[in-house]
């Protein structure tokens, strides 16, 4: 493709994802695709093409073959998962960002984008009121920021062990401790950094469904009596099921008490605190090793944007750093060179995306929008304590409300049938996507806001249908 084609199947294109977000927020596609598994796979030849095809091909295919196989989640009527916005001026930062195909293997090789990513990660900082102890740096997802944040905790605990024998050194095993509530990426963290599925502790929650102190500080001594070694706490500001808090400033001081490294997942709910009054919920913060907040998700840039903080840099770069001689260079004392911030070498223009989101939305913003979503929320939780035969089963302090639809007569497992028939009959129509989930071994319901395009209209709607729904069994 030369320059001139790529300007004109550019614009074209652009065209095409602009009639397709008009499409989604007009409610004219299904929000939950309906394609069966396997559906892409028959339509496509299963060997590449030998010779050269029109680029006209490629954009027909596209509508006709990929479009249907695709959920909408950017659909107003999208209330599943998370909300995983992806604002259009942040679109445009991650085409530009292509464009400049830009490679950062050190400072040098690209210095835009090693500085437009410390600039972008610190007024992320500023956002959400870290103090300038805290630096920034963009990783791909949360799994894979908790993943370093691991690997850290288990060098400090070590002196470095990775540098000596490794963990295969050590006489005493690393415990690492997370609630019951934690998101599964956390257990696979662990696992992925040696520690070993014995040396994982659950730890029990309150009827809030945030971790409980005292139970974390039995659990350490009982480990240090065993001749263990507890290593790292992981806390949750935002839980994947229900938004439950882990109480920080509690947990923080058992983790300072008995020195362990505390990292805080708030890769959901970190977006909330670009909010004053939201940031009472994560007290105790500055009391973390590390951090991680998913600008990816509620925020509003394109998956992949993971923005990972850590308190003492030199810790990760000792860690991470690996310099070989063809990656050196004369500016390296004076630059960072985020090959030794995560585990990838080469790393792409991320924070264009982030960059043009805070700019063309500005900090007020992003807050309103954030502000409306949590009235949505507060507006969707008073319906249903007020509807009879339906329940709230968790607090809803976020953007999340767990509910479920207890009718006489029904429950056990007749209950959990009757929760998944009408959740199932709600998504197959098209009309809303809603994410079922298991809270104390029964089914419920996650009503989660949070998608650019939703307004009040589209959450009574919502309410509207489920009650139906439930209504017919
Ligand atoms: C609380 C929490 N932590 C971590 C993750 C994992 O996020 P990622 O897909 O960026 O690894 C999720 C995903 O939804 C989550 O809800």
């Amino acid at each position: 493709m030369n320059v001139e084609e790529f300007r004109r199947f550019g614009h074209e294109l652009i065209d095409w994802i602009a009639d397709y977000r008009e499409k989604v927020q007009r409610g004219d596609l299904p929000v939950m695709t309906r394609v069966a598994p396997g559906a892409v796979k028959a339509e496509l030849p299963a060997a590449p093409p030998d010779a050269p095809e029109p680029f006209e091909a490629v954009i027909t295919d596209l509508t006709k073959v990929i479009l249907p196989a695709c959920s909408h989640f950017q659909s107003p009527r999208f209330f599943g998962y998370f909300p995983a916005n992806s604002s259009l001026s942040a679109v445009l930062g991650d085409y530009v960002s292509t464009g400049l195909a830009q490679l950062g293997l050190n400072w040098q090789a690209s210095p835009a984008l090693t500085e437009l990513e410390e600039i972008t990660t610190d007024w992320l900082r500023q956002m959400v009121a870290l103090s300038p102890a805290w630096s920034g740096v963009i990783q791909d997802t949360a799994s894979t920021s908790t993943l370093v944040a691991l690997l850290c905790a288990r060098e400090r605990s070590t002196d470095y062990g990775a540098a000596r024998g490794g963990l295969q050194d050590s006489e005493q095993p690393l415990v690492v401790y997370a609630s019951s509530q934690s998101h599964s990426s956390i257990d696979k963290a662990a696992l992925l950094a040696g520690f070993g599925r014995n040396n994982i502790r659950v730890v029990a929650v309150d009827d809030r469904y945030g971790m409980r102190a005292d139970a974390l500080e039995e659990a350490v001594k009982a480990d240090r009596a065993r001749g263990l070694r507890p290593c790292a706490v992981v806390a949750t500001i935002g839980s994947t099921a229900t938004t439950s808090v882990d109480p920080l400033a509690d947990i923080s001081r058992v983790t300072q008490a008995h020195g362990l490294w505390l990292h805080v997942d708030a890769a959901m709910a970190g977006s909330a605190m670009i909010l004053p009054e939201c940031r009472p919920l994560w007290n105790g913060i500055e009391q973390a090793d590390s951090l991680v907040i998913n600008a990816h998700k509620w925020l509003g840039a394109p998956f992949d944007c993971s923005v990972y903080f850590v308190r003492d840099p030199q810790h990760l770069v000792r860690v991470m750093s690996t310099n070989p001689s063809y990656l050196r260079t004369a500016a390296d004392a004076q630059s960072k060179n985020f090959r030794d911030w995560g585990i990838p070498l080469g790393r792409r223009l991320r924070a264009m995306k982030l960059w043009f989101l805070i700019r063309e939305q500005g900090v007020r913003g992003l807050q309103a929008r954030i502000r409306r979503d949590i009235a949505h929320a507060q507006w969707f939780a008073a319906q249903v304590d007020a509807a009879p035969g339906w329940l709230r089963l968790a607090p809803s302090p976020l953007q999340t409300v767990c509910v479920r639809h207890e009718p006489s007569g029904l429950s056990d497992d007749s209950l959990d049938t009757h929760t998944l028939a009408w959740v199932r009959r709600i998504n197959e129509s098209g009309k809303a996507y809603l994410t079922p989930a298991m809270l104390d071994g029964r089914w419920m319901v996650r009503v989660s806001f949070g998608v650019e395009a939703t307004e009040h209209e589209h959450v009574a709607q919502l309410w509207s249908l489920m009650q139906e729904e439930a209504a017919r069994g």
